[in-house]
């Protein structure tokens, strides 16, 4: 099975794979190695076409390495991708175990000086440093994903100033530093979802005030400070799911007046603030599912009267969805009524 793999994926390699200007039109028009199929939720780029460079999936980069660019600098390329998957009859593969990739290349914005959008994936990536990143100053898109990133140097993004997204979905980051992201300033996206990471301050993100949505879920976070969100005026989207979140201080998203979707499932919540949700008045999907909740108030919910969905499943005091995510109108009488009913005679 395995050899199989090997001679096919050798076959679409030979259609593939080579880096002279005049051919890498055609690893957009032709696609043979479409990676959007391997969607995953830090993907900002899923819709967008871009004139990309592709990185042979069998090379092999043990230092950094500049090597397995091409020659010619192109200021066509927007985009360079530098993963290990593959598509086999429509079968999408990939696997980091496969991969040869230890480091990521340096001086791109030499060969690539336009570079807009830069997707590494399933790599054995450990580490990032600022030469990997040097001068990439017209980088917009940044993803590293499902590779083995535990380190990130405290420059490595220093010089991405037009970065608006940013993702380093299921690596292995437990320590980011709040120093990180300090010239980042038009980010408007960043998805940290399934890392080991304990502690967020407004350190780290306090000063992007256009970021939009911010996902930090299946990490290890236990407790945040009141004035985390304070600045990002402009979040629509939080997503917190699977941390060990014990409790959430009064008025941590007072601040938060855009917020439309929340996701607090999956944590240690035993009860929420009265006022909790107070200044949230465009809520439209709240996920409180899979917590300890055993004390409710229904004035939680007083302002959020736009909520399509509030998800109370898998709790102590409560095990119930009320509306569903795909709805285009608020919740219901019924589900109002159900609701008020449930958390007084069961939560109170
Ligand atoms: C690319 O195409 C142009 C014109 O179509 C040609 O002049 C040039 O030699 C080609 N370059 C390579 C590297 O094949
Ligand atoms: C990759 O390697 C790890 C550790 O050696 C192993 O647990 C895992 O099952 C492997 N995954 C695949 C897809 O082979
Ligand atoms: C934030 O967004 C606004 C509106 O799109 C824009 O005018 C402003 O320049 C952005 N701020 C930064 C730091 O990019
Ligand atoms: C969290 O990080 C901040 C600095 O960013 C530090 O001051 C604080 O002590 C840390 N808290 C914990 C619980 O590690």
């Amino acid at each position: 099975m395995k050899a199989n793999i090997v001679l096919l994926l050798l076959l679409i390699s030979i259609t593939l794979v080579s880096a002279n200007e005049n051919s890498t039109k055609e690893f957009i028009d032709g696609e043979v190695l479409d990676t959007r199929c391997c969607y995953w939720p830090g993907d900002f780029l899923v819709f967008r076409d871009f004139n990309t460079f592709k990185v042979k999936d069998d090379i092999t980069i043990e230092s950094n390495d500049a090597e397995i660019l091409p020659k010619f600098k192109s200021d066509k390329i927007e985009k360079v991708e530098l993963n290990s998957c593959f598509v086999i009859c429509g079968f999408c593969g990939c696997s980091k175990n496969d991969s040869n990739i230890h480091n990521l290349p340096i001086k791109l914005n030499e060969v690539f000086p336009n570079l807009y959008a830069y997707v590494v994936k399933y790599t054995k990536v450990k580490r990032l440093k600022h030469k990997n990143f040097k001068n990439l100053n017209k980088l917009e898109y940044l993803t590293i994903e499902m590779s083995l990133v535990s380190k990130i140097n405290d420059d490595a993004f220093d010089d991405l100033t037009e970065l608006k997204a940013l993702s380093l979905i299921y690596n292995k980051i437990h320590n980011l530093s709040p120093r990180l992201l300090k010239n980042t300033l038009k980010l408007e996206r960043i998805n940290l979802q399934g890392n080991k990471i304990t502690n967020i301050t407004k350190e780290h993100f306090g000063h992007l005030t256009n970021l939009t949505y911010l996902e930090l879920s299946i990490n290890k976070i236990q407790n945040l400070d009141s004035d985390v969100f304070e600045t990002l005026v402009n979040l629509v989207e939080l997503k917190l799911y699977e941390n060990q979140i014990l409790s959430l201080p009064v008025g941590i998203f007072d601040n938060l007046a855009k917020l439309e979707i929340i996701n607090l499932g999956g944590n240690q919540l035993t009860t929420l603030d009265d006022n909790i949700f107070e200044h949230n008045n465009e809520l439209k999907k709240i996920w409180l599912s899979h917590n300890k909740i055993s004390k409710l108030n229904i004035k939680v919910f007083e302002n959020t009267r736009k909520a399509l969905i509030i998800n109370l499943q898998k709790n102590i005091c409560i095990d119930h969805e009320f509306g569903y995510s795909t709805a285009s109108k608020p919740l219901s009488q019924y589900d109002i009524n159900k609701l008020k009913n449930d958390l007084k005679n069961k939560c109170s």
